[in-house]
């Protein structure tokens, strides 16, 4: 059955590792039939959570920033696949911001699956482990995302290491059998 994939992405540098991977996973999804569509937090204007309660009545954040973009995205998509730079053991903070701001909104409900890829500078990959407990803990928590797979590319610093990487693959072909 056809999904319709929702792929975050969380670094600022255009063409940069982390969306390297995520096209990588995009066009192994989009061969097996799959809708998929990219939303760029790493470059958009995303103001973080205050916790003015607005949007308890509102149904909605109060604040106009470019989470009203993502949103209706969020609406359409059974997958969501986060795709980031390790930034200081973590996520990006740029793609932090649109997960604190599911706190708004009640348009991620229809996610059922999930997808994790991270690349990072240092070589080995059990430096990730805080990132992917985040990940972990965020889908056994209020969402109940089902883990359909974690991606990790140590060794990418420069824009386009990801391209010669294992994960390239490895992101393929997660998206084919997706
Ligand atoms: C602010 C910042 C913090 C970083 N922290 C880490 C880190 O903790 N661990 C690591 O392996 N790489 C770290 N890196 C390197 C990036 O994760 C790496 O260059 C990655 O490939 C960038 O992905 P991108 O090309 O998608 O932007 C950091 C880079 C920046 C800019």
């Amino acid at each position: 059955m056809a999904k319709n994939i929702l792929i975050v992405t969380g670094s600022p540098r255009v063409g940069g590792n982390s969306d390297i991977l995520a096209e990588a996973f995009a066009k192994g999804a989009m061969e097996a039939g799959h809708s998929v569509k990219t939303f760029a937090a790493g470059r958009a204007d995303i103001k973080p959570c205050k916790v003015c309660d607005a949007c308890k009545a509102a149904g909605k954040c109060i604040f106009e920033d470019d989470f009203r973009k993502v949103e209706p995205m969020l609406a359409e998509a059974n997958v969501i696949v986060l795709a980031s730079p390790i930034y200081w053991y973590d996520i990006s903070a740029q793609l932090k911001l649109v997960i604190d701001k599911f706190y708004s909104t009640k348009a991620q409900r229809n996610i059922d699956e999930s997808v994790l890829i991270l690349c990072g500078a240092v070589e080995d990959t059990a430096r990730f482990d805080g990132a992917v407990q985040v990940y972990k803990r965020i889908c056994e928590g209020s969402v109940q995302w089902t883990d359909r797979g974690v991606i990790l590319a140590g060794g990418c610093s420069s824009k386009g290491d990801a391209l010669n990487h294992p994960a390239w693959q490895q992101a393929y072909e997660l998206g084919k059998n997706i």
